[in-house]
């Protein structure tokens, strides 16, 4: 029996029994904070069950979609490598809402397994569990159904706690809840496992395919049990197990609807087909799960439902690797799900040109990180082959979008262990991090009470005002002498405070002569501007007539890089995606700098294409308007809102042409030309899931090009490059140059050590027995070693002490031809000349090293030797 046909009879079988066929609803569940996905098919009957709900039947039948991944029930590392193990499952469910309840739930789940018309299958291959306490239940398997004694297991509260059973359902901490009764499948003695409550109950022999769930209570936050208005019936039938049991397979993946997929992944990745490659199934698998949750609305993302989605897509995208697969392919697997199960799943068919886009983005996305991510990781196995230090783990997830859980499953595959303690506290570092780097705020608690700050800056760069209010150290002040610093409160003011990313305007405060120097401009209330500085000249008065002027070069250099921040906003959104979304911003008169969410670096081509687009509507040069409207009409306006940011009844919408609109309250450029060139000067990530952009504008920009410029030319000429075209081959023709040389050096030196070594044993000095060298030549430690191995080598008499100086250190090293080891030992030489220079030694008695620093004391010490030796043979 085909999977679809067990679907369509199971729910035919209800409908004859008077139950309304109900269509499964979304894996997003609407309403219910408490949960990720739709994991159960009671849950959108939960209302109804509760009482909160009423529906025009009670009887109901549904196939549910599921999916288990993320949250409280998370087998992800499990799929594919076990037989039932599923992201995505369906559940096939009748349902009584106070209707009928336990004799006719058992006898309908009956009927249906071994009706002839039905199932059929053989009564002796089944087998109930109940509720230990559950007599009403038991009665009714052993007289009505007739199952005998031994094949009705009672179970108790087993896992811990009063109602923690395997036979008492709840569908989560709080909710609709009951005790349970379950039927097995025997699926034969030559698969190992016991019945329920066995020892061997975990083996694969004894398999549940069906839960009926008396429903009888409300479990409250307490933990009470509030008996529900009217008892009623929820069952579950896993569709694939069934499917298994139906087409006589032990595994789920050998039904009928994986073979098909799992046979298209085989031509999409080019593997072979297997039924013992793990990899295969866990695409399989996650190619159900993945394209439903689109078909529902999720989408990859950094949060909540999205990341788990990202998570799967990522798995699939990387097992597909390991078979060998590195262009993307997980989207053309949609076309054959949606032959398998486009026609019971008619949202599949609807949606699928977005799923195979949503997954053709994201693997394309993930496919350029993976390889390098890949290499960093086989690199660090290399070094360490039994554990992963949590600092690569980390680096894997911040920098190349490897959620931990996809690490962790590549080193089970290797039998490899994760410093998790390591992974934690790279984490925590990061956390403190981002923390420090949100809270800094200047001192704007001034306890000022007054009249609110008019802001003409919009307009005007020049306003004339008086002074309402002065503060020095924190504390009111009547007037601000020559050379204090504080805040001046004026009535209007022409400079912007530090707001939505922009920092606040400089410039002065002239009252006649006196002049006071603005440095920052603050809010130090929500409608009350404080500028904050030193008094350069004369002295300021509360009530004196002023004139507030900005500094008009950096005002113009502020709003060039705040307007290009609204263009670069809107590029990478649409270069990157709509996941990005605005993470923090601070505009000044040197650059931009935005943060946004993004899993992973941005590349190279995707920061030219931002650069390319914010240049083209720079070059468009449109005009830049402002407008306030009421936040009703803003949000008509499609305008970009920050999330979790509040906005006030009246809004001021910003747009510039057709390329942005964002609510915001900067100052900006009047035409987009105004912003001149526009360049990204570096992109990193300063958190998990935020990528940090900074880009300059206008002389800015130019300064840069500029000193590129002046770098190339430089390097030209230190490389004696002809022309930028070819420098690059000119320094890689030095490097390789140089290899060779350094090549040529080493063998040059190695020479002269032979030729030196057989030149000191000429001359060396006949003791009879032995030949001595001791002198000092020019080597390195790792040299002096060579020589002497070298001499005791070439020599069956040969007492070696050599010594070298470099820089402040003397190197020593003994050697003794093997012959006279017994007599002469060249450790203990060593030590009776290191000492002598203010150094330890020993070793081995045919070669030993040492090391001094009294270099005047060479001399003397290389004179004592011979008697030493001499003394000795
Ligand atoms: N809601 C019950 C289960 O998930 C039927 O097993």
């Amino acid at each position: 029996m085909k999977t679809s046909e067990l679907r369509q009879k199971f729910l035919k079988y209800f409908e004859q029994h008077q139950h309304q066929i109900v269509r499964s609803s979304s894996l997003v569940p609407h309403d219910d904070p408490t949960l990720l996905f739709t994991n159960a098919g009671m849950n959108q009957f939960k209302d109804v069950f509760l009482g909160f709900d009423k529906r025009p039947y009670n009887r109901a039948t549904t196939a549910q979609k599921c999916v288990r991944a993320g949250g409280k029930h998370n087998d992800l590392e499990n799929v594919g490598y076990t037989a039932r193990h599923h992201t995505f499952f369906e559940m096939m469910g009748n349902f009584s809402f106070g209707d009928y309840f336990k004799r006719d739930a058992i006898h309908f789940a009956w009927g249906f397994l071994t009706g002839k018309e039905w199932l059929n299958l053989p009564k002796e291959k089944l087998l109930a569990t109940v509720y230990a306490e559950d007599d009403e239940a038991y009665n009714i398997w052993l007289n009505e159904i007739g199952m005998p004694a031994d094949r009705i297991v009672r179970i108790g509260d087993n896992k811990g706690g009063r109602y923690a059973s395997d036979n008492f359902w709840q569908m989560g901490d709080t909710g609709p809840c009951g005790p349970c009764s379950e039927i097995f499948y025997d699926h034969g003695e030559e698969i190992w496992g016991g019945i329920p409550g066995s020892p061997e109950e975990d083996g694969d022999r004894w398999i549940e395919i069906w839960n009926c769930v008396f429903m009888q209570y409300n479990r409250d936050e307490q933990g009470n049990m509030n008996p529900l208005p009217k008892p009623s019936v929820d069952t579950g039938m896993g569709l694939e197990r069934m499917a298994a049991v139906m087409q006589g397979v032990h595994s789920n993946y050998e039904i009928d609807l994986f073979q098909g997929l799992l046979k298209a992944v085989a031509r999409e990745t080019g593997a072979a087909f297997s039924m013992d490659e793990p990899s295969l199934k866990v695409i399989a698998d996650h190619i159900r799960s993945c394209s439903f949750l689109i078909a529902d609305g999720v989408l990859p993302g950094n949060e909540g439902r999205g990341y788990v989605l990202r998570r799967i897509i990522r798995r699939a995208v990387r097992h597909g690797y390991k078979l060998g697969q590195n262009q993307p392919f997980f989207h053309k697997l949609v076309p054959d799900l949606v032959k398998e199960m486009g026609d019971a799943y008619p949202e599949l068919k609807e949606k699928q040109a977005q799923i195979e886009e949503a997954l053709k983005n994201e693997e394309s996305r993930f496919a350029q990180t993976l390889e390098t991510g890949m290499a960093l990781l086989e690199n660090a196995l290399a070094k360490d082959s039994k554990k992963l230090d949590g600092e690569i783990i980390f680096k894997l997830y911040d920098t190349y979008g490897f959620p931990y859980d996809l690490t962790a499953d590549i080193c089970r595959e290797r039998n490899i262990e994760l410093d998790e303690a390591g992974f934690e506290r790279e984490m925590e570092a990061q956390r403190n991090r981002a923390r420090a780097a949100q809270s800094f705020k200047a001192n704007t608690q001034l306890g000022y009470e007054g009249k609110d700050t008019e802001f003409k800056g919009y307009t005007e760069r020049q306003t004339e005002a008086s002074v309402l209010a002065l503060y020095k150290d924190g504390e009111a002040v009547n007037e601000l002498a020559e050379g204090e610093s504080g805040a001046v409160v004026i009535d209007f003011t022409p400079f912007y405070a530090e707001s939505g990313g922009q920092i606040g305007d400089v410039g002065y405060i002239f009252a006649g002569e006196n002049r006071f120097e603005v440095r920052d401009t603050q809010k130090i209330k929500a409608a009350v501007f404080g500028q904050f500085g030193v008094q350069v000249a004369g002295r300021l008065k509360v009530g004196d007539a002023i004139t507030a002027k900005i500094d008009n070069d950096i005002r113009n250099a502020n709003m060039r890089n705040h307007s290009a921040t609204h263009l670069m906003h809107k590029a990478l959104r649409d270069v990157l995606g709509s996941h990005v979304e605005q993470k923090g911003s601070l505009v000044t008169a040197e650059s931009t700098r935005f943060d946004i969410s993004h899993p992973q670096a941005v590349t190279a081509e995707e920061i030219a294409e931002v650069e390319r687009r914010v240049n083209e509507a720079i070059l468009a040069n449109v005009a830049v308007e402002a407008a306030i409207m009421s936040m009703e009409d803003a949000q008509k306006t499609g305008a970009m809102m920050l999330f979790g940011e509040k906005y006030g009844d009246e809004v001021r919408v910003l747009k510039m042409g057709d390329f942005s609109t964002e609510l915001c309250g900067g100052t900006h450029v009047s035409r987009t030309g105004d912003i001149g060139l526009f360049k990204i000067i570096s992109e990193g990530g300063i958190a998990a899931g935020v990528r940090r952009v900074e880009a300059i504008t206008g002389l800015n920009a130019l300064k840069w090009a500029q000193n590129q410029e002046r770098l190339i030319k430089d390097v030209i000429g230190e490389v004696k490059a002809q022309t930028e075209k070819d420098v690059l081959a000119k320094i890689q023709a030095n490097a390789a140059q140089s290899k060779a040389l350094e090549k040529d050096l080493a063998k040059a030196k190695a020479e002269l050590a032979v030729y030196a070594g057989a030149k000191l044993l000429e001359n060396a000095k006949d003791l009879g027995a032995a030949k001595l060298v001791a002198a000092q030549i020019e080597a390195d430690a790792g040299a002096l070693r060579e020589i002497v191995t070298d001499l005791t080598g070439k020599s069956d008499q040969a007492v070696v002490l050599l010594a070298a100086v470099n820089g402040e250190k003397v190197s020593l090293c003994a050697g003794v031809s093997k012959p006279l080891m017994a007599k002469v030992k060249a450790g203990d030489l060593v030590k009776f000349a290191a000492e002598q220079i203010g150094g330890k030694g020993g070793g081995r008695p045919d070669l030993a090293q040492a090391g001094g620093s009294d270099a005047a004391k060479l001399p003397q010490m290389l004179a004592s030797i011979e008697a030493w030796v001499a003394a000795l043979i």
